[in-house]
């Protein structure tokens, strides 16, 4: 697998197509507007800045990196000539369908179609292609240059050749895998969101403060964050849409506290909107 199209230049996309590209992968990274794809690479060479800085690479290999990112607004233009397909857009079933049918028309047909959703069903996202067997789960997480984790969702029709490909390139990028069920909320979302819903409940109850409960996680349970910073960083609509899913399927457990909702509400999504729980501006 030489050459990797990504779907979606957002928080996610930006991250898996810097951690492909520094393993010397040709990249080609897809949005919809000019300004989303101008955004994404001033974040990938700000990350690339510091991990020169932290003296992890040098500077070739952050011109390397670059020179292998190239972008469009075209989804066929992403697709024509790509070995893997990696869609990283917003966490909404029918959009991924949308986009997976497209995927299907323009990809070759020996590419595999891989979705990051966190927590949806990747045999409903397979189900609009002719190449069931072909379309997987890679769920990546943030930093993605920086964590070591992929999530591979093998679904209802995905082969275990499609299966075998996709581990031996994560591994190829520097990755670990963990292969799991097609399963609501997968293995981490589901832990994740449980424990980070109350860890939200704990503070609207007014049990600690905001910083206190960060602080309670972060140094008596040894957490690199808190959760409640966390949440701020991974989005708080994301948050609260994969609460809803959860709930779905799960039940009242995983029922998103006001705080949450409210937060989302007013349009404070956290550190990509300057407001979640903290403030960023
Ligand atoms: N790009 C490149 N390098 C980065 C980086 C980035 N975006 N972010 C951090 N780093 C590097 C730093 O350069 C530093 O390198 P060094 O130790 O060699 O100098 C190292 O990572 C540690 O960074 P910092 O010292 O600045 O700060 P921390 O020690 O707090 O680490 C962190 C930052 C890695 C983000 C850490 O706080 C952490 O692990 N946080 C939790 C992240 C997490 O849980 N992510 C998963 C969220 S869930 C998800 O993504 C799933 C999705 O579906 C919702």
């Amino acid at each position: 697998m030489k050459k990797i199209g990504v779907i979606g230049a957002g928080l996610m996309g930006n991250g898996i197509a810097q951690t492909m590209a520094m393993s010397g992968k040709y990249v080609i990274l897809q949005d919809i507007t000019e300004e989303a794809l101008l955004k994404a690479r001033n974040k990938i060479e700000k990350s690339l800045g510091r991990l020169e800085k932290a003296g992890h690479i040098n500077q070739e290999r952050v011109t390397n990196t670059l020179s292998k990112i190239t972008t469009t607004l075209e989804i066929e233009q992403a697709c024509k000539e790509s070995d893997l397909i990696i869609e990283a857009v917003p966490e909404n079933l029918q959009l991924k369908r949308t986009i997976f049918e497209q995927l299907d028309r323009y990809a070759p047909t020996h590419a595999i179609l891989a979705t990051n959703t966190s927590e949806l069903s990747v045999t409903s996202i397979a189900a609009v292609t002719n190449r069931a067997d072909q379309v997987i789960g890679m769920h990546w997480f943030n930093p993605a240059p920086v964590m070591k984790l992929i999530e591979i969702v093998k679904g209802i029709d995905t082969s275990n050749e499609t299966v075998k490909m996709i581990e031996s390139i994560s591994e190829e990028v520097g990755k670990e895998t963990v292969l799991v069920k097609d399963t609501q909320g997968f293995v981490t979302t589901r832990a994740l969101s449980a424990h980070m819903l109350e860890c939200m409940r704990i503070y609207e109850e007014g049990v600690a403060s905001l910083e206190d409960v960060d602080k309670a996680i972060r140094l008596g349970l040894n957490y690199p964050m808190g959760p409640l910073q966390l949440a701020d960083y991974v989005g708080l609509d994301t948050m609260l849409y994969a609460s809803e899913g959860l709930v779905e399927a799960y039940g009242d457990r995983f029922r998103p506290p006001q705080i949450l909702r409210k937060l989302v509400e007013a349009g404070h999504f956290g550190v990509k909107t300057g407001r979640g729980f903290y403030s960023y501006e």
